[in-house]
């Protein structure tokens, strides 16, 4: 029982693979090339709720694998997504994060587009009859739209399964919530973090850091007994939590949370929580009252942009609204007493994996799948591993 020299302090654990991960996959520009074409060049990746595109015409603009996008809803109701990039020279074409237009005309030489990807207009298009091409080749690039219960998700393989078959039922603990009636998006947040991607996605995969918030000792770490608290791991690397409990009556300002306050949302209670994790940057979380979904956009090895949203139900009262956003902010708003907290702990990770103050984390515990277990992590690592091919041992350390 000691503290360690150098050499110590840097040999591979000898352990198993799945019980640690190395330093370097959170900060090398190669394995981050690795991941962005790999990762997110390939796997399905939600990009917003459909409430956000609730008419014909609505757009929204996200950033993906370092590429500019946009999903909008058509005249039939159909959500679907395009690079936001002109067909001509390239030129930017929607440049407001979200707003309305029926077809879309490029400002820089004035090539329209209708809501299919189709260019439907280019001024003296004559012009390039000796060429020999004409709008029916010049359409934009469509990417895979899919949605799952309101959920849009988006996909920039063309050749990946379909959504249904790549969640493997990760979603399935909200299909009460997302089947019973219409939601919406009433929070949004926008934040950049100073960590690697995955740095921030641990904080949704790693339950027992409940330890480190103030609030999920008073209001969940007795809440329910260890061993009866369920966490699930599906294939593609996702996971999630069976129905837990939260009291939160004992904390102060909390009182009334946990009864009839505000209804909770169709098919939970108020005082039950789950969790969701999709492989590879977004997770799901409810709360009774109210829902959570973060979704990662990584944009260099330590650096991320988080985005958040919390759904509320739609058409809801005034009030309700806002006993919901209250609910919502106690948690995750940015002063709330629960993500402000994980941000911090992200960043002080990636600051001592970017220095090699620390050189690789531990994710061992085993419990069976219930109470603290790291399955999650280590469900989640083999499926990076899969897609990446790095791969580490006690020897080697990190290689691809
Ligand atoms: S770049 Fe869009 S019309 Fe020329
Ligand atoms: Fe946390």
């Amino acid at each position: 029982m000691s503290a360690r020299n150098e050499a110590g302090w840097r040999a591979a654990p000898a352990l198993p693979r799945d019980y640690w991960v190395p330093g370097s996959v959170y900060t090398q520009p190669d394995i981050f090339a690795l991941e962005r074409r790999e990762i997110f060049g390939r796997t399905w990746r939600f990009a917003c709720h459909e409430s956000e595109l609730p008419e014909p015409g609505d757009y929204r603009c996200v950033e993906h694998a370092g590429l500019d996008l946009f999903l909008l809803r058509g005249p039939d109701g159909l959500v679907r997504c395009f690079f936001n990039a002109c067909s001509h020279r390239g030129a930017r074409l929607l440049s407001a994060p979200s707003g309305n237009a029926r077809k879309i005309t490029c400002f820089y030489h004035l090539w329209t587009y209708d809501s299919r990807g189709r260019c439907i207009g280019i001024p003296r298009a004559e012009g390039y009859s000796r060429a020999g091409i004409g709008k029916s080749q010049l359409g934009l690039r469509e990417v895979r739209c899919e949605s799952h219960l309101g959920l849009l998700f988006i996909n920039l393989d063309d050749e990946a399964p379909p959504l249904e078959d790549y969640l493997d039922g990760a979603l399935a603990p909200f299909d009460s919530i997302l089947r019973s009636g219409p939601l919406e998006v009433f929070h949004f947040s926008r934040t950049v973090l100073d960590c690697n991607w995955k740095a921030w996605h641990e904080t949704n995969m790693d339950l027992y850091h409940e330890y480190m918030h103030v609030v999920l000792r008073q209001t969940q770490v007795n809440a329910m007994p260890m061993e009866d608290r369920a966490l699930q791991v599906f294939a593609n690397g996702h996971g999630g939590s069976g129905r837990l409990r939260a009291a939160y009556d004992g904390y102060r300002g909390f009182k009334g949370r946990g009864s009839d306050e505000v209804p909770p949302l169709p098919g939970t209670t108020a005082t039950e929580f789950l969790f969701s994790i999709l492989f590879s940057g977004s997770a799901v979380l409810s709360r009774g009252t109210v829902m959570r979904i973060d979704t990662v956009s990584p944009q260099g090895p330590d650096r991320t942009v988080l985005e958040m949203r919390g759904l509320g139900i739609k058409g809801e009262p005034q009030e309700h609204r806002r006993i919901r956003e209250r609910h919502h902010n106690q948690y995750w708003g940015p002063f709330g007493r629960n993500v402000p907290e994980d941000m911090l702990a992200a960043e002080s990770c990636a600051r001592s994996f970017s220095g090699t103050t620390a050189n690789h984390q531990l994710i061992a515990r085993e419990e069976a799948l219930t109470g603290q277990d790291d399955a999650i992590l280590r469900n989640f690592y083999r499926e990076w591993s899969r897609h990446t091919g790095v791969e580490w041992d006690c020897d080697a350390g990190a290689r691809s």
